[in-house]
């Protein structure tokens, strides 16, 4: 196997971390780049059991940074891109949507720009391109999002992410990049920042504050747990097919409020309270600002293609996501101790 440099943005967050751990394990041969701008949402702590990799090599930088990213690509001679990167917080894009637009929209533009630039044998190589379900808007049941279902965003978070599919797919339509692109449902597991519902409630659960349901709770999300992710991404990024679309979910749709209250289940008997204890600290709260009533996704294109599907149920997934959490109390104060404080204490008082 010839050695090949491999950048990944974003591989400081959530599903980056996850996906970087994965490739730095598992394939020796590559040299792996994580390029994060750490903001909120990046935490190098994610990443601890590989910085000692001799494969693994970090750069501070952001991909807002057109001139940084042509030094980079230059430099490096990437092979590949899986891109990562990206403001993720529905909420905080509703509050301001600007960063979004910068770095969602404009910063993978400037990628696709460097890519492009520097890459003059593009079959050798490939951008890959990580999306969301949310590009769809809402679906009605028993409807299922496919590879071709319109684009109908409805979040400043959800328009940005269409506009950076859209330009992915102008730049190998247009130039030939080759380029592959997945929509993937909600993630959850180890290392998601306490914004997100999942990791919100068990934080919440933990300290007896109040767990906040927008509206009344009645919207569907399908869970997938995260290492099920990077593992479709590892299929995808050695064995997608070039200029095609793949849709990523966990076949496990569930409304938030029945979510909500199967965690609070698990906190109850991993806390020895008694029953029913976190479940009186559930609060409904004002609805989020043209909150989708429903996603759900059919992922039987890279079932058909790449053998892949979820392993991991979404019991099983909670089980060990509860665990891990409760086991993590000095990340969980790490990444709640600066910017989430401030965040979370302005969104509750203003509901
Ligand atoms: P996250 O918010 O946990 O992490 C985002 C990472 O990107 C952070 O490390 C952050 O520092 C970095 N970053 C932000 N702006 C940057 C910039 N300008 N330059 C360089 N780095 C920057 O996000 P996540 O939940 O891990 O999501 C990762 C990707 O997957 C995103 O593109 C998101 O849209 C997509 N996605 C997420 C989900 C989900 O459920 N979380 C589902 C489908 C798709
Ligand atoms: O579908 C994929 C998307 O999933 C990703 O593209 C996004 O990056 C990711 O953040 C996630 O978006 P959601 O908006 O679905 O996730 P969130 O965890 O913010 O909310 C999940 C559901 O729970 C949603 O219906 C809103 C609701 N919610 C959320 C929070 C934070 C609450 O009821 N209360 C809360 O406090």
């Amino acid at each position: 196997m010839t050695s090949a440099n491999l950048l990944i943005t974003g591989g400081a967050g959530f599903i980056g971390s996850h996906v970087v751990k994965l490739f730095v394990k598992k394939y020796a041969h590559y040299q792996v780049y994580n390029l994060d701008k750490l903001t909120y949402a990046g935490n190098l702590e994610n990443l601890a059991d590989i910085e000692e990799y001799p494969n693994y090599h970090f750069i501070k930088g952001d991909i807002q940074d057109f001139s940084h990213l042509q030094e980079l690509f230059e430099k490096y001679q990437f092979q590949g891109v899986i891109h990562l990167a990206a403001e993720s917080h529905v909420d905080r894009s509703i509050q301001n949507p600007t960063e979004f637009i910068n770095t969602n929209i404009l910063g993978t533009v400037n990628l696709l720009h460097a890519a492009r630039n520097c890459w003059n044998d593009q079959q050798s190589h490939r951008f890959y391109h990580i999306s969301t379900d949310e590009v769809f808007g809402s679906i009605e049941e028993p409807d299922l999002f496919v590879e071709t279902t319109a684009y109908d965003p409805q979040s400043p978070y959800s328009a940005s992410k269409a506009s950076s599919d859209h330009f992915v797919r102008a730049f190998h339509n247009t130039y030939g990049l080759p380029v592959i692109i997945s929509n993937c449902s909600n993630n959850y597991g180890p290392y998601q920042f306490p914004e997100k519902l999942i990791p919100l409630c068990i934080n919440n659960i933990k300290n007896l504050l109040p767990i906040p349901v927008y509206g009344q709770g009645l919207n569907v999300r399908d869970w997938l747990y995260v290492e099920d992710h990077a593992l479709a991404i590892d299929l995808l990024y050695h064995g997608g097919r070039i200029g095609e679309t793949y849709n990523i979910g966990g076949n496990h749709q569930c409304r938030n409020i029945d979510l909500v209250k199967t965690l609070c289940q698990i906190m109850d008997r991993k806390l020895s309270r008694s029953s029913g204890e976190s479940e009186n600290l559930i609060r409904f709260v004002k609805d989020r600002a043209g909150h989708d009533l429903r996603y759900a996704i059919d992922c039987s294109k890279i079932r058909e293609e790449l053998s892949w599907s979820p392993s991991v149920t979404l019991e099983t997934g909670l089980e060990q996501t509860v665990e891990w959490y409760l086991n993590n109390q000095t990340w969980l104060d790490h990444v709640t101790s600066g910017h989430y404080q401030n965040y979370y204490q302005e969104q509750y008082h203003h509901r």
